[in-house]
């Protein structure tokens, strides 16, 4: 007869190192902070915090359970492809629900209900993991085999993301190829969020000012450069190797910008205020990742330099007039006014890269 995990002792389910007890440790943790979000109205600052825990612990917890555990189970259990299907339908759901909830915001009526539900389905799937699915790891493995098991999903957790991701497939390999690049996304964020209520892009901008500083010291190096090989040097190497380096720095720029949105929309909305058109911020972003590939493959032939600048200064000039046009508007946020500053930088390296006869149009 299987025994629920939650009723043995700690000796039986191989001691404090098993996965088994390690599995029910944080069971009861979850459970504390689920009580800890639901017992305070959902945007007070205590249950705000109890729910970053929350959201924390249990999608390190999962990402892990789901590389480490259940392929074992499907292996050890005749009964262990439908046990497991059952959990991933329901660390499924959850995703959904909680990306719903992060997508709605702290102030939205719904929160609280969606909290609710949400919780819920993490007890049930506790009591399934506990009842049903973990008493088998205990019948089929002897307890060393137990905690190297429970050493292997700790390992894993630490390199899980800490938010949910719905798109990212349940089982490995997809999920870990998926999940774990989106990791240090998740815990830069988690890094920048307080419990101030600040929103959180606000937070970025002394990194992000930190940031378009030091591109916009490689542009003025690169000016330098550009100024000093517009003189007299006869074969024009000088000016042409301070094309080259503009045309890799700004093609390196517009591909990571233009990805940033395409794969981690989240992250990129925290920092440019969130977007009503979801076709329209993927339309920009391929744009400009393919104008960051052309002037890449440009910069590869000295002589094409001529079309990563056509390309460079098209973009720059554009991106910067939407900037300075909707920012005093109040229709995108005043981050973009980092944008605005790299985007003239980019302008003015090419200017000087061209040198003084380019520039007189001679
Ligand atoms: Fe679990
Ligand atoms: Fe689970």
């Amino acid at each position: 007869m299987t025994v629920s995990i939650s009723e043995q002792s700690v000796e039986e389910l191989g001691g404090p190192d098993s996965i088994l007890v390690r599995q029910r440790r944080d069971h009861a943790d979850i459970d504390t902070l689920m009580t800890a979000c639901l017992s305070d109205a959902p945007d007070s600052a205590p249950s705000r915090e109890a729910w970053k825990s929350l959201v924390q612990l249990v999608f390190t917890h999962a990402f892990a359970e789901e590389t480490v555990l259940w392929p074992v189970l499907r292996r050890l259990a005749p009964d262990g492809e439908k046990l497991t299907e059952r959990v991933e339908q329901e660390h499924q759901a959850i995703n959904d629900l909680v990306a719903r909830i992060e997508k709605a915001g702290d102030a939205d009526p719904r929160r609280r209900a969606w909290m609710q539900r949400a919780c819920a389905l993490i007890r049930q799937d506790i009591r399934d993991e506990e009842d049903l699915l973990l008493p088998r790891l205990r019948d089929g493995l002897d307890t060393r085999r137990l905690r190297e098991i429970g050493a292997a999903w700790e390992g894993v957790r630490r390199t899980a993301p800490t938010h949910p991701h719905p798109a990212v497939p349940r089982r490995p390999p997809g999920n870990a190829l998926l999940g774990i690049p989106l990791s240090p996304f998740d815990r830069l964020r988690d890094a920048s969020s307080g419990s101030t209520g600040e929103p959180a892009y606000r937070r970025l901008v002394p990194p992000a000012l930190g940031a378009a500083a030091l591109a916009l010291g490689v542009a003025g190096r690169t000016w330098r450069r550009g100024r000093s090989g517009g003189g007299p040097d006869r074969h024009g190497k000088r000016k042409t190797g301070a094309a080259v380096q503009v045309a890799v720095g700004q093609g390196v720029f517009n591909l990571v910008g233009g990805l940033w949105p395409l794969v981690h929309r989240r992250s990129f909305e925290w920092v440019f205020g969130s977007k009503t058109d979801e076709w329209l911020q993927m339309t920009t972003g391929g744009l400009l990742t393919s104008a960051g590939v052309a002037q890449l493959l440009a910069a590869r032939n000295p002589e094409d330099t001529a079309q990563a600048r056509v390309t460079g200064t098209g973009t720059a000039l554009t991106l910067l007039a939407i900037d300075l046009l909707y920012v005093p508007k109040g229709r995108i946020s005043p981050t973009y006014l980092l944008d605005a500053a790299l985007e003239a930088g980019w302008l003015a390296a090419w200017r000087r890269a061209a040198g003084p006869r380019a520039r007189a149009g001679t």
